[in-house]
């Protein structure tokens, strides 16, 4: 069952592959983080991440952007059939879509993204790719509360790896991609303990404000930089 752990219910939103999604459901089962996750919603029914889903017994919803004249009206219809499920979070997990303002509003603080760069740096897309072409040395991955702004809202999280000499975007892309299976999870296992929680644009860790993102170090659970 992939529903029997306790703690809050959480849906996950994810558009692809869905290894992220995958390291979620492995750590709820390894009794990792907290909470069931209750919902995988997509917009494209094909994806591999409404089958890892499938395969774990969690219920799957995909709702597809073409048959809906505007994208505010897709968004409201996919948020009305999540709360219908009535998760307490929300983890975007490899969603690509940029959502509306008012369908994020009534989530604030309860809506994570992972994003692959170390945030404020290289938002949107192909951030592999950027980091090469501003010859970062220092390249990962960041998990942070999701507001309008695209790829903007509070981080809670972070873990950073060397850029190698002469590596290419696809080889860098899969080093950040081992990091955020470990930190989505963790950072998920923080919001859903109750340990984190947003005050307006603050982050509190165990009720104190966080002066900048936790670092996830080689232990499971990110520290302060
Ligand atoms: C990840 O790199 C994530 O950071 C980004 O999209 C990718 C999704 O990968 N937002 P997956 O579907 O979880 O494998």
């Amino acid at each position: 069952m992939a529903d029997s752990g306790s703690g809050p219910a959480i849906a996950v939103l994810a558009s692809g592959r869905g290894s992220n999604l995958q390291a979620l459901i492995d750590a709820q089962r390894a009794g990792q983080m907290p909470g069931r996750i209750v919902l995988v919603a997509g917009d494209r029914a094909e994806a591999p991440a409404l089958r890892a889903a499938e395969t774990a017994g969690i219920p799957t919803l995909a709702l597809a952007p073409a048959g809906y004249a505007e994208r505010s009206h897709f968004d409201a219809e996919l948020f009305a059939r999540i709360a219908a499920c009535a998760p307490d979070l929300i983890v975007l997990a490899g969603f690509m879509r940029v959502l509306s303002p008012a369908v994020l509003e009534p989530w604030a603080g309860r809506i994570l993204n992972i994003h692959p760069s170390l945030l404020p740096r290289h938002r949107g897309l192909a951030t592999h790719r950027k980091v090469l072409a501003a010859g970062d040395h220092e390249h990962g991955a960041s998990v942070h509360f999701v507001t309008a702004e695209l790829d903007g809202g509070p981080v809670l999280a972070q873990a950073r790896i060397p850029v190698p000499a002469g590596i290419t975007a696809e080889a860098l892309g899969e080093r950040v991609l081992e990091q955020e299976h470990r930190l989505l999870p963790a950072c998920v296992a923080l919001l859903a303990s109750g340990r984190v929680r947003l005050q307006g644009e603050i982050i509190l860790l165990d009720g104190v404000p966080l002066p900048a993102p936790l670092q996830l170090g080689p232990a499971d659970t990110p520290g302060p930089a």
